[in-house]
């Protein structure tokens, strides 16, 4: 009987224990007290005061600690082995946009792997700037152009949309087109450069698929604690992206602005982060790994993170599972590495789950490097009211509504892309 009772009051105190540890905190309350890495001090505790000490010294050991510890490295040089025209034509859009479609080829250790570049350019422009960003579903959800190329890569299923057994049919052409808002990319003079992310690396836990098979060595069958995960694959794609940008006349690849909304706005980031090409770089509700500050816990944290999404990061990032206080860095420094290029960092008031006031913490801590450069970050640590935007070389807004990319968001992007791209 006793013991009985014992065992039930030890149950009750485990379940009480585990449901704090898997309940995801929201209230500002309960943040941890935190103590944040300063961005201009050295691993060895040096202050950074010239942009000439950031290049050389403290940004090179960022985006090494960042590359081994978070994303990964990519093991080895993979260049496009053929560029495909599939499709082209210049009647898009109303006859507004040509229309271009071109598949990207790659072939090593015996494999290949191709994925298709979907671009609207305005017709108006000589060369024109790009937004470039992937799409979650297939590059035919992001338009109702009945040109565009079903992909046959494995996709998530999704039945709201159509999709079943893994597979993309007509049935999901169009459904994405609220996220695009590809009309007024054009009237603003920029074109859009889309990539279905699952034909770069499929996004599930598995790593015979996709891009990291063809760099690896003899017998391996998944990557390193070091080496790539997929967003880093991802990231990998978005340059390979802007090489064939460097090679077709209708684009000016100085001005590719990186897009990218929650999982593939951690992408953005770190693409922007690797590649000093990409001119600008926009971070749409991307959170936890993205722009907010995993040190605030708030919301999804480096745990949930990397027990649900296993193969985001690489194998290293699991040693700050529920251990965010021993990270000798913060979100903030990843976001840092975009300087002196501007950088858009938004959130959603209802996503919680991405933590909008940790995204904003990230944008304002990663400002002293932009003021070093002589660029205007987030000068108050105070969020800004909803729809609200503060527009500088760093730009921060918090709209209304939930994890989602909208009109409103695409409104802002232009107007601070134009500005700060100086785009006529
Ligand atoms: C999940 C994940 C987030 C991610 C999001 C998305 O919610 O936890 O980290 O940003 O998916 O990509 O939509």
């Amino acid at each position: 009987m006793k013991n009985t009772f014992v065992l039930l009051i030890a149950l009750m105190i485990t379940r009480l224990l585990s449901a704090q540890q898997f309940e995801p905190n929201y209230d500002e309350s309960k943040v941890p007290k935190y103590i944040l890495p300063d961005v201009l001090t050295t691993f060895n505790g040096k202050k950074v005061k010239s942009v000439k000490v950031w290049e050389n010294k403290r940004r090179p050991e960022l985006l090494d600690y960042l590359t081994e510890n978070m994303f990964g490295k990519v093991p080895g040089e993979l260049k496009i082995s053929s560029v495909e025209m599939l499709e082209q034509a210049d009647n898009a859009y109303g006859g507004k946009a040509i229309r271009k479609q071109v598949a990207l080829h790659f072939e090593s250790n015996g494999k290949k792997l191709s994925f298709t570049i979907l671009l609207f350019l305005p017709k108006n422009v000589e060369k024109a700037p790009v937004f470039l960003g992937y799409n979650f579903y297939g590059n035919h959800t992001v338009t109702s152009d009945v040109n565009v190329i079903i992909s046959d890569a494995w996709v998530d299923n999704n039945p709201s949309f159509g999709i079943i057994n893994n597979q993309l049919t007509e049935q999901s052409r169009g459904v994405r087109t609220n996220r695009w808002s590809i009309e007024k990319m054009l009237e603003a003079g920029i074109g859009l450069a889309t990539i279905y992310y699952g034909e770069v690396d499929p996004d599930k836990n598995d790593f015979s698929d996709g891009i990291h098979p063809l760099l690896y060595k003899k017998n391996q069958e998944k990557p390193e604690a070091d080496e790539w995960g997929s967003i880093a694959a991802w990231a990998w794609g978005l340059s390979r992206a802007m090489d064939y940008f460097e090679t077709d006349s209708n684009i000016d690849a100085k001005k590719v602005i990186v897009f990218g909304h929650s999982r593939l706005g951690k992408t953005a980031l770190w693409a922007g982060a690797t590649d000093r090409r990409f001119a600008a770089v926009i971070s749409n509700n991307s959170g936890c790994g993205g722009a907010a500050l995993s040190k605030r816990a708030f919301g999804e944290t480096v745990g949930r993170i990397n027990n649900a999404f296993p193969h985001w990061f690489c194998g290293n990032f699991k040693n700050y599972n529920n251990n965010e206080a021993m990270m000798p860095f913060d979100q903030h420094e990843l976001l840092a590495l975009i300087a002196p290029r501007p950088l858009y960092v938004a959130s959603a008031e209802d996503d919680k789950w991405a933590d909008p006031k940790g995204e904003f913490l990230g944008a304002y801590f990663a400002s002293p490097v932009y003021k070093l450069y002589g660029k205007k970050g987030i000068v108050s640590d105070e969020m800004p009211p909803v729809n609200q935007p503060i527009q500088n070389t760093v730009a921060y807004h918090i709209r209304t509504g939930v994890h989602d990319v909208t009109p409103y968001d695409w409104e802002q992007y232009i107007r601070w892309a134009k500005e700060q791209l100086k785009i006529e």
